[in-house]
């Protein structure tokens, strides 16, 4: 069995799932959370070495108050929790997304000191997509290049390998892309990353995505047939 190395997961269906059942949005993303505490040290443990997820994009700001407010606190809480926990296992923490406005200041803090904290891990990464978007992440990344060609710090011209530096992180190409819910889009999630990603969309809520249907997922990719563009010889 192939495993990938690293492997994205849109974390989506929380509040249908929650709807479905007449209980509160919020409810829907407390179960997500759970489920993704439990969900991470799968994967990890299964020997993927990056796990990528969307927990809030820039966009879900325009949600109601009392929802980002919710998910704010649940962000918050569950950061520190799950990171304690994941440090344990030795598995480093990273964070993607504008580290600033609008992101209450007291969750910026805790992504620096959990990076900080979590630095010399080696076993994984985790990386927590948060105040995300994948076209500003590229916007970004240009950005801080051109500054430093300007400067000349940097020189032209500029390769792959060299623009992935520039992003929020340096992370391996993505192999296994994860979308629940039964939503066939990015909506804007680590769009570099994703450049030869094999995609996966199960129609089930996160909630109520567990370990087993992860190694249905990992069934399904390994009968896929990567070629990167090239043609398969026989
Ligand atoms: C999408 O479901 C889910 C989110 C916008 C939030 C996901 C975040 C978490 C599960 C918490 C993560 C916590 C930590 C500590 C990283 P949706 O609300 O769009 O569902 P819907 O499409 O059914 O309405």
């Amino acid at each position: 069995m192939k495993i990938p190395k690293h492997v994205a997961f849109i974390l989506d269906g929380n509040g249908r799932w929650a709807q479905e059942r007449g209980l509160s949005r919020s409810k829907g993303h407390e179960e997500g959370y759970k489920n993704l505490r439990t969900l991470s040290k799968y994967i990890l443990n299964k020997g993927v070495k990056v796990f990528s997820i969307y927990a809030f994009s820039t966009e879900n700001f325009g949600r109601s108050k009392e929802e980002v407010d919710v998910l704010m606190n649940l962000i918050l809480v569950g950061v520190k929790k799950y990171a304690k926990e994941l440090a344990e296992e030795n598995i480093k923490i990273v964070f993607s997304g504008i580290r600033g406005y609008p992101l209450p200041k007291e969750i910026i803090t805790v992504m620096d000191e959990v990076e900080e904290k979590t630095s010399n891990n080696t076993r994984g990464i985790l990386n927590i997509c948060l105040n995300y978007d994948g076209q500003q992440e590229i916007v970004d990344a240009s950005n801080k290049l051109v500054e430093e060609v300007n400067n000349g710090t940097l020189k032209l011209p500029i390769t792959k390998d060299i623009f992935n530096k520039y992003l929020y992180q340096e992370l391996p190409p993505i192999d296994l892309l994860i979308r629940t819910s039964a939503e066939n889009r990015l909506s804007g999630f680590m769009l570099w990353q994703a450049s030869y990603a094999e995609f996966y969309f199960p129609k089930t809520y996160f909630p109520d995505f567990k370990e087993k249907d992860f190694d249905i997922a990992l069934e399904e990719y390994n009968k896929r047939d990567r070629r990167f563009g090239k043609i398969k010889e026989d």
